[in-house]
């Protein structure tokens, strides 16, 4: 059991009322309070002047960093606000200066947008993309990971949980490889940030991304970089304006010495606090407690999918996570996906195209995806396998 008082966090979520929502991997319901924060901001905005209702804020903005690196034990320096989780990813990749031959090191479960922006490196640059292997679990095998490193590999790079599926990628082991070979490493956590404890000391990666909208309960449109103090000045970001550098003589600029390098000026601020008042939340209600939750009820919803006839269940991994993957072989899961919406049970689906390498080997053209949150609850875990197993019975 855990200390959170569910019924006061579902109060506090208006979604709650409405629907089950079990794609909380696609985007979660946002408290009540993050909403308003954003509201109070934008009405401030329309009042005096977005300008104006910026320099009002500045501390407010400024507690987003703070959350942020308190989020993942990182200092705030260290902390870039971007519009999304891909775009914290490319500008951490984009920076690399590979040469033809440079390897890269990926995982077989890798993000779509990750794995093209590798094959449009490789095009461009000439670098060559390694995948590891999985090992007899699904998860990446670590011994395949160290024995493909070699003096031509410049970066590691992988997803922690996938989009497809409930797997947890053993993110610490890896960067205990990154750091014995002094390997940078660039870590996915869009879908394990505000699901899970993440620590970027303990895993020892050297960039990540994350999302807002998802395990975060932020608002849509959010995201952000960590980049290790260490090695920032080392990476020189794909595209710079006058936030991010100065402008010091005509032919000449200097890069911010922080994490600022990879922003932009412009900023949706509203957004921002925002994002500063979800992660805030979490923090206040305790990762370590979130974490047991979500696992209880994913646990339980896999023990009763398990009972249901003619569901197979597609998590792959030792430790797997809130989302929860399955198939049906009485319909297809676009079909299961509409049925539940018509419910008022939200899904999602995952396809092939979302992370090709894993799932065409697996031969899954789509996937059902039912992702929980510590505010769902046993009793809507009932009502959607007693919906789901009627539909799948249902042969019109
Ligand atoms: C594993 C993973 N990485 C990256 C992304 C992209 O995140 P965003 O849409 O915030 O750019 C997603 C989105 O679903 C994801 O699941």
């Amino acid at each position: 059991m855990t200390r959170l008082d569910i019924d006061q966090l579902r109060k506090e979520t208006p979604g709650c009322q409405n629907v089950i929502h079990f794609n909380n991997a696609g985007a979660s319901l946002s408290p009540k309070s993050v909403t308003e924060s954003m509201k109070n901001q934008l009405d401030l905005e329309s009042d005096t002047g977005g300008y104006e209702a910026a320099q009002l804020v500045v501390e407010k903005t400024k507690q987003f960093y703070d959350a942020a690196a308190q989020l993942i034990n990182c200092e705030r320096e260290e902390i870039a606000f971007l519009e999304n989780a891909t775009r914290a990813w490319d500008m951490a990749f984009y920076s690399f200066k590979f040469n033809p031959g440079d390897k890269i090191l990926t995982c077989v479960s890798e993000y779509a947008s990750n794995y093209l922006s590798f094959l449009h490196q490789a095009k461009r640059s000439g670098i060559i993309i390694e995948v590891i292997k999985n090992d007899a679990s699904g998860q990446l095998d670590l011994t395949d990971l160290a024995d493909k490193i070699d003096a031509r590999v410049k970066l590691i790079a992988i997803t922690h949980v996938p989009t497809q599926g409930g797997l947890i990628n053993p993110a610490e082991e890896v960067g205990k490889i990154a750091r014995s070979f002094n390997i940078p490493y660039l870590l996915d956590t869009t879908q394990s940030v505000g699901q899970m404890p993440i620590d970027v000391n303990v895993i020892g990666c050297d960039f990540l991304c994350a999302t807002g909208r998802k395990y975060l309960r932020g608002p849509r449109g959010t995201g952000f970089l960590y980049a290790r103090k260490t090695i920032i000045e080392r990476y020189e970001p794909p595209f710079i304006d006058l936030h991010s550098a100065k402008w010091i003589a005509d032919d000449e600029y200097l890069l911010s010495p922080t994490a600022q390098r990879f922003e932009t000026w412009e900023q949706n601020i509203a957004a921002k606090i925002g994002l500063g008042a979800a992660i805030q939340y979490a923090l206040n209600l305790g990762l370590p407690e979130i974490w047991a939750r979500i696992q209880l009820l994913a646990n339980q919803l896999r023990q009763r999918l398990t009972d249901l006839n003619g569901i197979k269940l597609l998590d792959l991994g030792c430790n797997q996570c809130g989302i929860i993957t399955f198939s049906s072989t009485q319909k297809p899961p676009e079909e299961i996906q509409n049925y539940l919406r018509s419910m008022d049970i939200n899904v999602s689906v995952s396809l092939e195209e979302y992370a090709r390498l894993d799932m065409s080997k697996r031969h899954l053209p789509a996937l059902v995806r039912a992702s929980v949150h510590y505010y769902n609850t046993e009793s809507e875990i009932d009502i959607f396998c007693s919906e789901l197993g009627k539909f799948i019975k249902d042969r019109t």
